[in-house]
């Protein structure tokens, strides 16, 4: 071999590797590459300001590079614009090693608790941003909302968030994209947990369930136990899940400084059987101070500038917030679960079949389980018959508002409060009341402010 083809050779061995990341699929309840070891989430929520994060190449450069450093493996985005060239994001973050999880809806094609429906308009805003998305081999999942439903009364929405899910997979499938996983990121609610839960992944049709579950979680705050925080109950309650599951924001920060010591639970012994990982909320620095990072001083809330939005500078170059960051840095480099290979796990994954659809309690979970899911275009109507279809019946939904739940305080919050949900101590875990204080919607609570 002459030299100059040796060295067009390794150039070309080089390429390879720097340009393929391994996609992530999901087989039974758990996500793997393509070379069949099972894949965990180390991740981080990442959404600067509402805009999409995705389309300023130099700024997603500097935070892979410092996400990397960190030991993350994922970022997710709430909100993007399918319109925006994300070439050059996508593949900084590819070549940091790192995955995205998006959320499909945008600011006003949310489903929605408290008039849920779902129309032609909504999918095809859905369609746009998997189409913007599919072809990036970093796309580990897209969500089809993010905590929709926050109170006992939102319960009628799951089938509309369900019927989201069938009609994107449709999409997906009929348009020949790779089996991209189509997921829900839920509140954690007391008293919708675990119906939601098994609602979205228990037909016996798979086309009709959504592909992963994730929940927002902020129940193991400072220093806890797998027992003290509520995460054993979690753990008990996914235990035989047919799905994926992982948490999609979680780092309470009520006792700083955080010290991240669930992820030792989640990515180690006690979890790593049935979660598969975590993302940390979040990652900029803002009034809701949950951040790993900061890109300057904070300046005064009136502040007008480049890159300032509510008194926090969003963008330029990271720098870590201590000892948060490197706390998590620390915990993460030493989880580093295999799990099982697909090669040991298919047979068994076959086998595995959905869990029963959560039965009707009025007032608690008004979802009628043998209803058909809502059709595109259908509207829950309040009498619960007709064309609400698979909405349950909503007049019980609320009639129980006033006993049953305690989340709805929590959904309307100010931008600065926005964090991802503060849930008290092990209460939610625990008392099974939802004793929820604070704000429980991490983007949700940060859309209401900008809407
Ligand atoms: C899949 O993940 C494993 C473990 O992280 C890694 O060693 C392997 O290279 C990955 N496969 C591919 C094709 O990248
Ligand atoms: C959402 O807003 C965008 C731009 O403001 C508009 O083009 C679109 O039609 C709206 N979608 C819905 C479902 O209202
Ligand atoms: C779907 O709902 C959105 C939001 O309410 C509305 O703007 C839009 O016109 C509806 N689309 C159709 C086809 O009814
Ligand atoms: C499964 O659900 C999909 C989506 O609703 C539907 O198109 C398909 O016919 C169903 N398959 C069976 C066997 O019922
Ligand atoms: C676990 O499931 C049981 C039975 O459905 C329920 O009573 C309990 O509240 C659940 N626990 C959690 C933490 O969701
Ligand atoms: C649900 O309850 C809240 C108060 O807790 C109320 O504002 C809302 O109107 C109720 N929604 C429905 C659909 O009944």
């Amino acid at each position: 071999m002459s030299l100059s083809l040796m060295r067009w050779a390794s150039l070309f061995m080089l390429g390879m590797q720097a340009s393929a990341i391994s996609q992530i699929s999901t087989v039974g309840a758990k996500f793997f590459n393509s070379s069949g070891h099972q894949f965990y989430i180390k991740g981080i929520a990442y959404q600067l300001t509402d805009d999409d994060p995705l389309v300023n190449t130099a700024q997603c450069k500097l935070d892979a590079a410092l996400m990397k450093e960190l030991g993350a493996n994922t970022i997710r985005v709430y909100h993007v614009d399918p319109n925006g060239d994300h070439d050059g994001c996508m593949s900084a973050f590819e070549d940091a090693g790192i995955y995205l999880f998006v959320d499909l809806e945008t600011f006003n094609t949310s489903i929605d608790q408290s008039a849920p429906k779902w129309n032609s308009t909504m999918l095809s805003a859905y369609e746009k941003v998997l189409d913007a998305f599919h072809n990036y081999d970093n796309l580990a999942g897209v969500l089809i909302g993010n905590e929709v439903l926050t109170r006992t009364n939102g319960s009628w929405a799951a089938p509309y968030v369900k019927a989201a899910a069938r009609d994107v997979k449709a999409y997906r499938d009929s348009k020949g994209y790779r089996k991209i996983p189509v997921g829900y990121a839920a509140a954690d609610i007391a008293d919708l947990r675990p119906m939601l839960q098994d609602y979205l992944a228990c037909s016996t049709n798979s086309s009709e369930n959504v592909d992963f579950f994730s929940l927002n979680a902020y129940e193991w705050c400072g220093d806890n136990t797998f027992t003290g925080s509520g995460y054993s109950e979690l753990q008990k309650n996914a235990t035989g899940y047919s799905i994926p599951i992982f948490f999609s924001e979680t780092g309470c920060n009520t006792v700083p400084p955080r010290t991240f010591e669930d992820q030792s639970a989640i990515l180690g012994n006690d979890m790593s059987d049935t979660w598969s990982g975590a993302i940390i909320y979040e990652w900029i620095e803002e009034a809701n101070n949950y951040g790993l990072i900061s890109y300057g001083p904070s300046v005064a809330a009136t502040a007008t500038g480049t890159n300032i939005v509510g008194g926090f500078t969003r963008g330029g170059t990271p720098t870590p917030i201590s000892p948060d960051f490197s706390n998590l840095k620390s915990v993460w480099a030493t989880l580093n679960p295999t799990g099982v290979a697909l090669s040991d796990y298919t047979a068994s994954a076959s086998k595995i079949t959905p869990l029963a659809c959560p039965a009707e309690t009025s007032g608690v979970w008004d979802v009628n389980p043998t209803s058909p899911l809502p059709t595109l275009g259908q509207v829950a109507d309040a009498t619960g018959t007709g064309s609400s279809g698979g909405g349950g019946s909503s007049s019980t939904g609320s009639t129980s508002s006033g006993t049953g739940s305690s989340g709805s305080a929590a959904a309307t919050s100010s931008k600065g409060a926005a964090a991802g949900g503060i849930v008290a101590p092990g209460s939610a875990g625990m008392t099974g009341a939802a004793v929820i204080y604070g704000v429980l919607v991490g983007f949700t609570g940060f859309m209401a402010w900008w809407l």
